[in-house]
């Protein structure tokens, strides 16, 4: 309780900070702060995906991020099958066939594959240690699992974008 009566301010302060900053640089930038803002560099690999597989990849990506949030809702309200079964299915090994892996892998160079194997497997190994906390209520491993999920977006995003 103390430490979010602590953080929450910090966290508007830095919501503000970075408000006013940007509200700053808008007042006083002209085109060339536009353009050193455009030329940020991206080191990421370009990776060209026919248009409606990459139109259903991006709407994977979003159901992705909702499927995260729900099992860290899931797992704060004790509800572990809950948030087993939706790794699994929306994350895991089982979404591979809904999430047209093997059309897409066609596509992907081996890195983005590597970090697409790891998401799965990382979500299915999370639901299986899940099935084991019921029993020994230690729920560490799991949150390893997931974070080693959650890992395999954050390098995919890191290496690779769509053109
Ligand atoms: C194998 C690679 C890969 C993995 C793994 C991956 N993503 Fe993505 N994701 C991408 C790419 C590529 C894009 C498009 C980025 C771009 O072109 O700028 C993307 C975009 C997104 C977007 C934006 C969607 C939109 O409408 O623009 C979200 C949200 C997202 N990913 C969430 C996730 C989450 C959450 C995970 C993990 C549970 C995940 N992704 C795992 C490759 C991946």
């Amino acid at each position: 309780m103390k430490l979010r009566g602590i953080a929450l301010p910090l966290v508007v302060a830095g919501v503000l900070a970075t408000a006013t900053l940007a509200l700053a640089q808008h007042q006083h930038g002209g085109p060339d702060d536009q353009s050193a803002h455009m030329m940020a560099e991206d080191h990421r690999v370009p990776v060209k995906f026919p248009p409606q597989l990459r139109a259903h990849t991006l709407i994977n990506m979003r159901d992705h991020l909702l499927a995260l949030a729900q099992i860290q809702d899931a797992l704060a309200a004790g509800a572990y099958d809950e948030a087993a079964k939706i790794a699994e299915q929306r994350l895991g090994m089982s979404s591979l066939i809904a999430h047209n892996a093997h059309e897409a892998a066609k596509y992907m160079p081996q890195g983005m594959q590597d970090a697409g194997t790891a998401m799965h497997r990382g979500a299915s190994r999370f639901a299986i240690e899940l099935q084991k906390t019921a029993v020994s209520e230690d729920l560490k491993p799991a949150l390893a699992a997931l974070a080693e999920t959650t890992q395999a977006c954050v390098a995919c995003h890191a290496g690779y974008r769509l053109e």
